[in-house]
């Protein structure tokens, strides 16, 4: 199929000449418009390209319009689909087994092919409308169950999280060396739960009504600075060399909060696609009254074809998954939602088998909004 988007049309008609009508008549209407010589190639059809609307003769041998509509309507998947039926009789009789069958229209031959063209484009007009309010409503369903759900798993979780942490603490009695180390790894994986549960939850909300700020003036370099240490560990543990170099000190007025969110996702991406023995380096710099952060490693890169969707919910490089290397697909969709809300952009370069290089800028706004920022410079 060259375009799937594309709305398909059937026009099934033994008489050669009709159908050649037809095909002119709907030419100028972008459709995808596929010919069946007969009803039976007409079902099979139907069945395998699905398309939008289906324009067919009711006198055919063998397989008759009616038996086609009829058959392919008892198919839930079919059961909207608008059919339109052609005859050379205008009887009474053929409009009611027409509509009997499940035909949306009767059009008698010889028919005008203008009047054929409108009848098409008003049934798909419709019928694009009647699935863009079910994809609407099927995605506030999503986002209103993600929501639910995550909520739901989030308080037994904090639960378990609790009381984990007690038993880690002796609150209830000493640990064996052997207890301590599985119930570690209970608490570990009802972290990563919870982390996972929050990541839903905040991709719900963003998609819901946005994401909302809470600002302060903070010091990129230090926010840095405390997001390279959180992901140090991880990366002592891979034999990654991990530098933060700050050129300068921006003061921001950001949601430090979620600035740190932002930083630590793309950090331990980095550290993430990274091999063993591999560089990250994190680096923070301004220039004409913008801050910008630039997070470069070595690892495994991504391929030209997937770098736009990296951004989207769920997404993961192909090559990510070959390595089993674990993750939600939630990270960037939420540092993109950051980086938007404070009015910033961020850009990824990337070269698979060389690395990625992930540039956020964000815009220096201070409470006297000249857009300067003190520069210091030389702090780690
Ligand atoms: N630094 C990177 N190097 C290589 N691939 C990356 C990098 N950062 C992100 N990606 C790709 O983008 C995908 C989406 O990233 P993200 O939303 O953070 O999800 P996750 O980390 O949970 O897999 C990743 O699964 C990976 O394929
Ligand atoms: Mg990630």
């Amino acid at each position: 199929m060259e375009n799937p988007a594309r709305i398909t049309i059937v026009v099934c008609d033994d008489e050669a000449s009709t159908r050649q009508l037809a095909c002119a008549a709907l030419a100028g209407g972008n459709y995808s418009i596929i010919e069946a010589v007969d009803g039976n190639e007409a079902v099979e059809l139907a069945r395998s390209v699905r398309p939008d609307l289906m324009v067919i003769d009711m006198m055919m041998p063998g397989r008759n319009g009616l038996d086609v509509v009829a058959e392919l309507r008892t198919d839930p998947e079919f059961a909207d689909m608008p059919a339109i039926l052609l005859t050379a009789h205008d009887a009474i009789s053929h409009r009611d087994a027409a509509a009997d069958a499940g035909a949306d229209r009767f059009m008698t031959k010889p028919f005008s092919p203008l009047k054929l063209a409108s009848v098409v484009d008003g049934l798909i007009r419709k019928r694009l409308a009647t699935q863009n309010k079910r994809l609407r409503e099927l995605d506030r369903l999503k986002d209103e169950f993600i929501a639910l759900v995550s909520h739901e798993l989030r308080t037994p979780l904090t639960s378990i999280g609790g009381y984990l942490e007690l038993i880690l603490e002796e609150e209830v009695g000493e640990l064996t060396t052997q207890q301590r180390r599985f119930i570690e790894v209970i608490e570990r994986n009802a972290q990563r739960l919870l982390r996972l549960v929050g990541d839903l939850l905040l991709v719900a909300q963003i998609e819901a009504s946005g994401l909302g700020l809470e600002r302060s003036v903070v010091d990129l370099a230090k926010l840095a600075a405390e997001a390279v240490e959180t992901a140090r560990p991880r990366a002592d543990k891979k034999g990654i060399d991990l530098s933060l170099v700050c050129e300068e000190e921006p003061a921001l007025a950001c949601d430090p909060a979620r600035l740190a969110q932002a930083l630590d996702n793309l950090i331990s991406n980095a550290v993430k696609f990274t091999p063993e023995g591999g560089h990250v380096e994190v680096r923070v710099s301004c220039r004409q009254g913008r801050a910008a952060i630039e997070i470069e490693d070595t690892g495994i890169g991504i391929s030209p074809v997937e770098r736009d969707a990296i951004f989207a919910p769920f997404f993961r490089a192909s090559n990510a998954v070959e390595r089993e290397i674990q993750g939600t697909g939630l990270g960037l969709v939420i540092t993109k939602a950051i980086v938007l809300a404070h009015r910033g952009e961020i850009h990824v370069e990337s070269e698979e088998g060389i690395g990625t290089t992930v540039r956020v800028e964000l815009p220096l706004e201070h409470k006297d909004g000249n857009g300067a920022s003190p520069a210091a410079g030389g702090a780690a």
